[in-house]
């Protein structure tokens, strides 16, 4: 079943094999494709997926660093003659979308210090706290400096029992933006914005030749935070899931009604959001069905990956949603339990497939997480569990090995180690590279080019 068809909206995949989004850290500083770029999507064509997912795309024009952007028109020859290499190197076997997202504002840690002399807000229920928590009265009618320099000589305890939960959340580990900020305008008017957004940037993704996007609904970003348990907004658009699904479909539905009808549209989307009270796996069967019953082509599942549950970062750094338990669970590691990564999520796309198809739909389901065998591949195709095998890391570690299943040539697949020395690169915004081959040299081929720190070469070789 591997390497059977499957239909995906109008389009035929010539197998069930997915390398799903991975941001590399290869984009320009102005979100533009490089040459680097090109070279990594390049590199995975060779093992011909039936699918390559191009990375998190961001869909505003606006500074993001080194993530690729499409918010503009200038962006689109860049992913053109990204889109063309995957589509010469694959000899056109594989169907290329792009993931389009969204994201709120995040901040790094700041500097104690700096932080209380100079972001935080001050009004009376603080000074109120602040003098019953220190015994001191006079602290209440103290100038604003001289009340700043007491919270910079109290205690972290003192601090964490007078701050909102918000502002100690911003001083311990940085202020992040929550759809459920609905007192900032462009919170606010995220539903009337987003759709408009997103359909941009899909039909930019059709001009460039992409075959289809995935819209972004998953990890720590606006979309899945509008799906959230979490999301409590009081707008319409949250609180019981028949209004968190609201502006995923509309986004949907005006994205469907811009770009051609032969162009592929479909979601990634959480299986469980592994924080606590956060979705959980009914509530994103649900979900699923929604979307099938509104016509999306495809529903790729991932998990966890939220802010919620992040590690504290060290001051002068952002919060990254991959270093707690929900983070590991989006990219478990051997280490994770005595389960361990492999298979892991198959009964949730099991669980999301039955209600699926109970509701008489055909859309296509992925499957992701620690999926690096045939054995395991094929047996979650054969009972249905899901109708395409998703492998990142597996892929990252040797993007032939696809090839290498399908001829037979299983013995020769480098196999991923599942211990994220790519997912800590990841993390600090290097250029991720797997350490099974980032320093090996094959006799006689070209040097090989290099990382910005000159140690590690940037595509895997031709083994
Ligand atoms: C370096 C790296 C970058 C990733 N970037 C993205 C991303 O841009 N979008 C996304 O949906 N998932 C991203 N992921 C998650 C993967 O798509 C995948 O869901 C996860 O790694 C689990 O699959 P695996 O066990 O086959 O690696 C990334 C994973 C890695 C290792
Ligand atoms: S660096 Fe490690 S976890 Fe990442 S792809 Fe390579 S072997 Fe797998």
């Amino acid at each position: 079943m591997l390497f059977s068809q499957r239909r995906i909206g109008a389009r035929t995949a010539l197998g069930r094999t997915w390398v799903p989004a991975m941001v590399p850290w290869r984009a320009t500083d102005d979100g533009f494709v490089s040459d680097d770029v090109v070279d990594w999507y390049g590199r995975f064509a060779d093992g011909r997926p039936a699918v390559l997912v191009v990375e998190a795309t961001g869909i505003r024009d606006v500074p993001s660093g080194p993530l690729l952007r499409i918010g503009d028109d200038r962006f689109v020859p860049g992913l053109a003659r990204l889109a063309a290499e995957v589509r010469r190197r694959s000899g056109g076997e594989t169907l290329l979308f792009l993931q389009i997202l969204d994201f709120l504002a995040i901040k790094r840690r700041p500097e104690r210090a700096k932080f209380l002399r100079r972001f935080l807000g001050i009004d009376s229920g603080l000074r109120t706290r602040v003098a019953a928590r220190l015994g001191d009265d006079c602290v209440a009618s103290l100038d604003d400096a001289a009340f700043r320099e007491r919270l910079v000589g109290a205690t972290d305890d003192d601090l964490r029992g007078v701050l909102t939960a918000r502002d100690w959340e911003s001083l311990s580990v940085g202020f992040r933006e929550r759809v459920t900020d609905t007192d900032v305008p462009h919170v606010r008017e995220l539903p009337a914005v987003l759709p408009g957004l997103f359909a941009s940037a899909a039909r930019r993704a059709s001009d460039a030749g992409f075959d289809g996007v995935e819209l972004h609904y998953a990890h720590a970003y606006t979309m899945a935070s509008f799906l959230s348990a979490t999301n409590t907004r009081a707008d319409g658009f949250g609180g019981p899931r028949e209004q968190r699904v609201r502006l995923p479909l509309d986004v949907f539905r005006t994205v469907r009604t811009s770009v051609p009808t032969d162009f592929v549209v479909g979601c990634r989307m959480l299986a469980d959001e592994v924080v606590v009270g956060g979705t959980r796996v009914a509530d994103a069967a649900w979900f699923a069905t929604q979307f099938a019953a509104a016509g999306m082509d495809f529903i790729s599942l991932s998990k966890g990956g939220k802010f919620d549950d992040a590690k504290q970062p060290a001051v002068g750094e952002a919060a990254y949603p991959y270093t707690g338990p929900s983070g590991h669970e989006c990219m478990p590691t051997v280490r994770i339990d005595a389960r361990g990564p492999f298979g892991r999520n198959v009964a949730l796309a099991a669980a999301v497939s039955t209600a699926v198809r109970a509701a008489g739909h055909d859309t296509p389901v992925v499957a992701a997480g620690g999926l690096n065998s045939f054995e395991i591949a094929e047996a979650a195709l054969a009972r249905g569990d899901a109708d395409f095998v998703a492998a990142a890391r597996q892929s990252l570690a040797d993007p032939d090995w696809w090839l290498k299943m399908r001829s037979g040539r299983g013995a020769e697949i480098r196999r991923c180690e599942y211990t994220n020395y790519c997912e800590a690169l990841d993390q600090r915004h290097l250029q991720v590279t797997c350490r099974l081959w980032d320093r090996l040299r094959v006799p006689g081929e070209p040097e090989p080019k290099l990382s910005h720190d000159g140690r590690r070469r940037l595509v895997p070789p031709v083994a």
